[in-house]
């Protein structure tokens, strides 16, 4: 089992990385997407990591002609999508699965996805409980709860359906499946979840609009009637890839670091936001705004940070949950987390793992079923396990520029993030072992 020994910072850093990692949800969205147009999709800077790897690979076992070139990917969608001979392995991609099972549930033909060991776990009747009411034919586990999922698509019924959880995930995949409905399909979530589904479709000619029905605002998504407009895209950094290092910044004194290039859709920054009101130096310079708005955010250490109460927005931020675990167990006072349930079905039960980890490291934290209570104070050195959770890995990477920090099983930054310890090494040192 691979291991990294992140030593503690010597003195502070200033750090501009125009390196940090593609969009994670974003590439792979581009490698589903592609699949319903007719021409050749450009993807510049696609995440070239195995959860989206995994993607492009399915995308190529559907019949896709696909080319890379450097973190150039063009793809050519085939005029029909061809049922595959192999079995789609996601690896360890929630995203990978769920959107993939409502796009293939209204494609004819026989199609089974798996994963990795954590991902066989992970519940997915979120999305397989609402397909198959509208006509799928999806099976898998625990009454399709849990992969191998076995697709057999074919024609399905339009619906309406309000989300019990705001999840992208759910209604991506929701949305993908009512493009192949027999007609105009209703979507509600009660809070708005990161919307690239909705933006990349609309981009691509899809008609996806948003319609006020019994005082309620809906999603209405219309049948495809013709294949969709190719993409054309350079994929931003992930914001939630970046934040490692903003909390790097802000609980280093007299560090600063500026992640060029990034996405600043308001429904991915919500944790810089969280920061900011804890005290860090945050500033947002937008460049651009095609599908997606993006910029540079500069995080410079403002004095210590304060504690935090992250109760809403959940939906926004939960993926930087983990990192800001370490930013709040460094702050003066206490901060709570709650609403925050979901975060026990992620890549691991992060809440278990989250206040495991810190108390390990000498932090007084309260588990709730929904969150916890972090305790700031002295961060001391500790050996984490990361349950092959990248993001676990790289939280506690961060907090050891503090404290140094061991930590086991480290294999699954590459998931998301491949290059992070070779940008952790422009601060700190990493010595690495097997
Ligand atoms: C994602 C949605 C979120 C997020 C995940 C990526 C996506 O999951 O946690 O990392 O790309 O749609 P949920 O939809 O389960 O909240």
């Amino acid at each position: 089992m691979k291991r990294a020994k992140v030593a503690k910072l010597k003195k502070p850093f200033s750090l501009e990385c125009a390196d940090i990692a593609a969009d994670k949800s974003i590439s792979h969205r581009c490698a589903m997407f592609a699949l319903l147009s007719r021409g050749r999709s450009k993807i510049k800077n696609f995440l070239m990591a195995e959860d989206t790897l995994a993607s492009l690979e399915i995308a190529k076992l559907l019949g896709a002609a696909v080319e890379q070139n450097g973190d150039m990917v063009t793809i050519e969608a085939p005029l029909e999508i061809k049922e595959p001979a192999e079995i789609l392995d996601c690896g360890n991609a929630g995203t990978g699965m769920r959107l993939y099972c409502g796009l293939l549930s209204g494609i004819d033909g026989s199609f089974v996805l798996t994963g990795d060991k954590y991902l066989r776990e992970r519940p997915m009747a979120r999305v397989t409980k609402p397909l198959r009411a509208i006509g799928a034919r999806v099976d898998g586990r625990e009454e399709g709860n849990k992969a191998p999922l076995h697709i057999r698509g074919g024609k399905l019924k339009s619906f309406v359906y309000e989300s019990p959880i705001d999840s992208a995930q759910v209604k991506s995949a929701l949305i993908l499946a009512a493009l192949h409905a027999n007609s105009k399909s209703l979507y509600r979530e009660s809070f708005l979840s990161r919307d690239h589904s909705e933006r990349m479709l609309r981009g691509m000619g899809a008609k996806i609009e948003s319609v006020i029905k019994d005082g309620k605002e809906w999603l209405e998504i219309t049948p495809l009637e013709k294949p969709l407009e190719p993409l054309e895209i350079t994929v931003p950094a992930d914001p939630s890839s970046g934040f490692f290092f903003a909390v790097a910044a802000a609980i280093t004194p007299g560090a600063e670091v500026i992640l060029k290039n990034i996405s600043l859709n308001p429904t991915r920054i919500e944790a810089y936001r969280v920061l900011e009101r804890m005290g860090a130096s945050i500033s947002y310079h937008l460049k651009e705004d095609k599908y997606e708005p993006i910029g540079d955010i500069h995080i410079a250490y403002n004095g210590r940070l304060k504690g935090v109460m992250v109760d809403s927005k959940i939906a926004w931020l939960i993926d930087e949950l983990p990192a800001l675990a370490i930013a709040m167990s460094l702050a003066e006072g206490s901060s709570t987390v709650c609403n925050a349930k979901e975060l026990r079905v992620k890549e691991s039960d992060r809440i278990a793992v989250i206040v495991d980890g810190l108390r390990r490291c000498g932090i007084e934290v309260e588990e709730y079923e929904d969150g916890y209570r972090i305790y700031g104070g002295e961060l001391k050195h500790a050996v984490i396990n990361s349950h092959g959770d990248h993001r676990i890995a790289m939280s506690f990477s961060i907090a050891g520029l503090i404290c140094g920090m061991e930590i086991e099983d480290i294999a699954c930054v590459d998931t998301s993030f491949p290059n992070f310890f070779d940008i952790l090494q422009q601060i700190t040192g990493v010595e690495f072992e097997d």
